[in-house]
């Protein structure tokens, strides 16, 4: 059976630079209360126009120049995003045409924060059963769009950015590369973080009084069972690997709220420092954020090949996933 390794990683976020106290013009907020609250300082915000498949193409670029494979080289796009460009069809496809990549499968997936780690677990899959043996793994978000920025939507519409991450995940005579994945749903608190409109229960599904169009969001709620799935997942992914949490190089959670990785460190016993946090500079950009931190961690020296890295990641559904791997 052939290892499944990332090869490359690559990053994009939006130019536009939005500070906390930018959003003054929408909100009665401060930056004291979100920084505070989540550790956010600032975030990115895409123009008018731009889809998740347009703010993948960079970091896909960088992710297959790193890898050194060509995109004709491709086997399968799986591509996580809660923010594509229409109803139908996903976000995969667009990135297909406008990266004219051969006629290869283009999966979209919908598992919100945890989209890019169930990505990686289908990339593993397809990688170790000898399906396939280059899959691009691609979490993009065009969260702008989709914010309330009238007055009401300040509780969520301060927490959410822009940007793109993805990775090349190849097969391998020489490993581990990804040890194991770890995936999980509880649609019994789906009502807690979602967009409920447009929906398909309705007639016409698209009408001048939908009032669900925003992202709602049970905040408190959220907040403590991210906590205990984070980490959780994190110790399964650590058990399954065989690995104590302190001899793990580095943990790249979530990035929802720079206190729930606090919470979620201190609960494994660990400190902030093996903890890979970028919120500060770009928000949560949901299925974006984990390969954002890692192409980041990649391109300023701190994540070294050989070394033994967590992702664990929680979202809307809600779900949380995890996965242990060797760079
Ligand atoms: N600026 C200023 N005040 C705000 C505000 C904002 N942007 N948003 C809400 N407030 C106010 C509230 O109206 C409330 O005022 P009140 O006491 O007068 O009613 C007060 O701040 C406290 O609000 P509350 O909702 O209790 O704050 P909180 O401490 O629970 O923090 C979150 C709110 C959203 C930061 C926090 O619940 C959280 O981080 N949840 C998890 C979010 C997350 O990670 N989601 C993604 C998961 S993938």
């Amino acid at each position: 059976m052939p290892y499944a390794v990332i090869t490359g990683t690559g990053h994009y976020v939006p130019e536009k630079v939005v500070k906390n106290d930018d959003l003054k013009a929408f909100y009665d907020t401060s930056d004291e209360w979100i920084y505070e609250r989540s550790g956010i300082r600032e975030r990115r915000f895409a123009p008018e126009g731009v889809g998740p498949a347009d703010l993948a193409i960079p970091a896909v670029k960088q992710a297959l120049e790193r890898a050194g494979v060509d995109k004709t080289a491709l086997d399968m796009v799986v591509f996580a995003t809660l923010s594509p460009e229409c109803w139908f069809p996903g976000s995969a496809c667009f990135l297909q045409e406008k990266m004219d990549l051969p006629t290869i499968p283009a999966l979209d997936i919908r598992m919100q924060c945890s989209g890019f780690v169930y990505g990686l677990s289908i990339a593993e899959q397809y990688i170790k059963n000898g399906m396939y043996r280059r899959v691009l793994v691609v979490g993009a978000e065009m969260q702008s769009t989709s914010l309330d920025l009238s007055p009401e939507g300040r509780t969520v519409g301060v927490l959410f950015g822009d940007g793109a991450g993805a990775v090349v995940v190849e097969a391998s005579q020489t490993g581990p590369g990804i040890v194991s994945t770890h995936l999980h749903t509880q649609g019994k608190y789906a009502r807690e973080l979602w967009i409920p409109e447009p929906s398909s229960l309705k007639r016409p599904k698209v009408s001048p009084d939908l009032k669900g169009l925003y992202p709602y969001m049970n905040g408190k709620e959220v907040f403590k069972h991210a906590v205990v799935r984070m980490k959780e997942s994190a110790l399964e992914a650590l058990e399954s690997a065989g690995w104590a949490p302190e001899e793990v190089d580095w943990y790249f959670p979530h990035q929802a709220n720079y206190r729930i990785a606090a919470a979620m460190a201190d609960q494994i016993g660990l400190s902030m420092d093996k903890f890979y946090m970028t919120i500060h500079k770009y928000g949560n950009t949901t299925a974006a954020s984990i390969p954002i931190s890692l192409s980041e961690a990649e391109r300023d020296g701190s994540l070294k090949k050989g070394q033994k890295i967590i992702l664990t990641a929680f979202g809307s559904g809600f779900t949380w996933a995890s996965a242990a791997i060797v760079w």
